[in-house]
């Protein structure tokens, strides 16, 4: 609708059908969503809506976490309420109930979805009730769950790699980056940054000049004598994907894939010298990285530790010892 058009005061059901025909333009189909603030699920896209007022829209003040759903199971959701529940402390924000309660709801509206392959992305906001900067004294605290098909990668990912730039956005201070806030503001500006300039995505290198991360993924190397080397935790996201993957990938050593894994930081010599680069995370999985800025990464192909790593999560994905039953 031309925003002139509708300068006028409109119905209940008028917005209604305004919010319906606004989702069905869209590309991603949402199947369930959960308000502690509607007080249940609901599955007309229409309604999965959050006040504007919301302390977590207008301010920022909120946090997040995404788990995958997987043949009809929920993946390593007890590291994702781990994570979130630290960055609710970190935040002040408080829980609307207890871990085992938040849990609860996941379950229920990932089964009221029907979705048996795709993600879960829930939120806590301060609540809403006024425009201020303090939370409002008394606000409920708001707890969102939403059911979506999960961000999806081009195949070439897997096939010929991926192509990364360094970021001219600076990184984000070391307690907003190990924090999983709603303010992913340098995380956009860098993947928009990266597009533009015909790169896959970029990769922010801290204050020291060491390897941060990329925008919603970690990165990891394979050193030229065959080491694993993770960036250390203390000024990025710990990625449940990466903490999984550091202790599945100790298989790797006895089968002579890998000699060791190691955590530590990461110089922009060392990263560009490394035989490997990869990209990690609960939506891409493990990909190999061929390309940073214009300096080729090993041999411009994606490597068999980027393979073994892969083959390594799939497997725990489908039948390791992380996955809980969803009651559909
Ligand atoms: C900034 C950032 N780093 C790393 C990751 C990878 O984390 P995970 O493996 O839990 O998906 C994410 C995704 O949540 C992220 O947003």
């Amino acid at each position: 609708m031309p925003v002139s058009a509708g300068l006028r005061i409109l119905t209940a059901n008028e917005v209604v059908e305004q919010l319906r025909a606004l989702r069905s333009r869209q590309p991603v189909k949402y199947t369930a969503f959960y308000s502690s603030q509607l007080g249940g699920i609901v599955t007309d896209p229409a309604l999965m809506v959050i006040p504007f007022d919301d302390h977590m829209v207008h301010r920022g003040h909120g946090i997040f976490d995404t788990a995958g759903i997987v043949n009809g199971k929920i993946y390593d959701l007890e590291a994702h309420l781990d994570r979130f529940l630290k960055s609710a402390e970190r935040s002040k924000l408080k829980l609307p109930t207890s871990r085992e309660g938040l849990r609860d709801i996941i379950i229920k509206t990932t089964a009221a979805s029907a979705r048996r392959d795709g993600s879960i992305r829930y939120w806590l906001s301060s609540g809403p009730g006024s425009l201020d900067l303090m939370p409002v004294a008394g606000a409920d605290p708001g707890f969102f769950v939403m059911i979506f098909p999960g961000l999806v990668y081009p195949e070439k990912f897997k096939t010929e790699g991926v192509r990364v730039m360094t970021t001219t956005y600076p990184i984000k201070p070391p307690l907003y980056a190990i924090t999983k806030t709603t303010n992913y503001m340098p995380n956009v500006l860098m993947q928009m940054e990266a597009k533009e300039a015909g790169y896959d995505n970029g990769v922010f290198i801290d204050h020291d000049g060491h390897v941060g991360e990329s925008s919603n993924m970690n990165v990891a190397f394979v050193s030229q004598d065959n080491v694993l080397v993770h960036p250390r935790f203390d000024h990025i996201l710990s990625g449940c994907t990466s903490m999984r993957l550091l202790e599945l990938a100790r298989t790797l050593v006895p089968r002579g894939v890998i000699k060791d894994v190691k955590v530590d930081h990461v110089s922009m010599s060392d990263a560009l010298a490394a035989k490997e680069m990869l990209l990690i995370g609960s939506s891409v999985k493990v990909a190999g990285i061929v390309q940073w800025d214009d300096h080729r990464i090993g041999n411009g192909k994606p490597g068999p530790v980027a393979a073994a790593l892969l083959e390594l999560l799939e497997a725990d994905m489908r039948s390791g010892d992380r996955l809980i039953d969803v009651p559909y």
